[in-house]
């Protein structure tokens, strides 16, 4: 099968809608890149729905010659986040750091985490989702609400 599923397109669009407000609430933020980042974070999922995706979905990025700045949002939007050891541990196919580290990567990485399907949800929904499925002390957690804190200046 070739491209992604409508639901996968529709849930892009939404994470894009969101992600161009909060880039927009920002200076010096491509807006561009956050909402073409954003639209295109999930094509990994046109081949898998594992943890690869956001890899596998660079790595088609890259092979369609796209600006290395998308391959990176693509690459690092899985979780909050992944360390080269969480890399390694779940079997993707380099052991490398996922972090998100410019303000478009993280951006788009929020985003995503706050959008359920096409619904948005808010950090709290986003925090008890991680910890169900990662664990109450997993360090994906705490790095989610880092994100939160840096992206919108509030508690969590
Ligand atoms: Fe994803």
């Amino acid at each position: 099968m070739i491209g992604c599923e409508e639901a996968v397109i529709e849930h892009c669009i939404a994470v894009a809608e969101l992600a161009l407000e909060i880039a927009m609430t920002k200076d010096d933020v491509d807006e561009e890149l956050v909402f073409t980042g954003a639209m295109l974070h999930d094509i990994g999922r046109a081949r898998t729905h594992g943890v690869e995706h956001g890899f596998l979905g660079g790595e088609i990025a890259r092979a369609l010659g796209l600006d290395d700045k998308l391959v990176r949002i693509i690459q690092r939007h899985v979780g909050a986040g992944l360390t080269a050891k969480e890399a390694e541990q779940l079997g993707l196919p380099v052991a490398e750091d996922f972090m998100p580290e410019t303000m478009e990567e993280k951006i788009v990485t929020y985003a995503d985490c706050l959008i359920e399907g096409t619904r948005r949800t808010g950090i709290e929904h986003a925090l008890a989702e991680f910890k169900a499925k990662l664990g109450e002390s997993h360090p994906a957690v705490e790095r989610l609400k880092k994100l939160h804190r840096e992206l919108t200046g509030e508690p969590v």
